[in-house]
């Protein structure tokens, strides 16, 4: 896949895919940009330098090596800073705008997601990843499903960006959770000619297809994690 590239009001969001199957974000306005996550530095660059941005920060999301390998290389040549603000609901101006970090444990038992209200979008890192979500590696099914439960309460309207290209697997995986599905094998045909309209949803749309944010209660997620664990 390459680099896919998303308007909202005057601000632009490029998708950079790097390493095997991971995505990096670059929030864009007047030629300033903020990066979220950086599992890989080269792909950074050249993006940066194709589209003429200043990189101003970078926002992590949680310090699996595939999220931030690239911070020490970004941080050294351009001279900026990473940061994973405030544990708890935490807003802040940047790129003339607000940035709202939204504490979402589970995956591991430090994570964040960064929602950007006034453009509608949400990174959402290996909390909520599209069709799906991160496996629990240091966090509780309680928090993991409350930190869902948080996102669900987001407008459906919201475009999620998730850390990961796993659309295929997941779709695979929601089918057999519920076979016939129309919604879910619609995204998984739509995959294979325009695989960037198939990931990157509105929450409506994962709401739809994503068996995750469709279960009630802690002991339905636990349930359905530990079945798409041996999938
Ligand atoms: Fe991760």
């Amino acid at each position: 896949m390459k680099t896919t590239r998303f308007q909202f009001n005057e601000y632009e969001v490029l998708a950079v895919p790097v390493l095997r199957d991971n995505f990096v974000y670059l929030v864009c306005h007047a030629g300033d940009a903020v990066l979220i996550d950086a599992g890989e530095a080269q792909p950074v660059f050249e993006a940066l330098e194709e589209n003429d941005l200043r990189l101003q920060r970078i926002l992590v999301t949680h310090t699996h090596h595939d999220h931030i390998d690239g911070c020490r290389d970004i941080m050294d040549r351009l001279g900026v800073q990473a940061m994973s603000p405030g544990v708890e609901g935490h807003e802040f101006s940047i790129l003339g705008t607000v940035c709202r970090s939204i504490s979402t444990p589970g995956h591991m038992a430090v994570h964040k997601v960064y929602h950007f209200p006034a453009l509608g979008v949400l990174f959402a890192g290996d909390t909520l990843i599209n069709g799906a979500c991160g496996h629990l590696r240091g966090g509780t099914a309680e928090q993991f499903f409350t930190s869902l439960l948080k996102i669900r309460a987001l407008p459906d309207d919201t475009c999620i960006f998730g850390g990961h290209d796993y659309l295929v697997a997941s779709m695979e995986f929601a089918l057999g959770v519920e076979p016939g599905n129309a919604d879910m094998q619609a995204r998984l045909e739509l995959y294979r000619s325009d695989p960037a309209a198939a990931i990157f949803a509105t929450l409506g749309e994962e709401k739809k297809t994503n068996p995750f944010l469709r279960v009630d209660t802690v002991e339905e997620f636990t349930a359905l994690r530990k079945q798409k664990d041996s999938f």
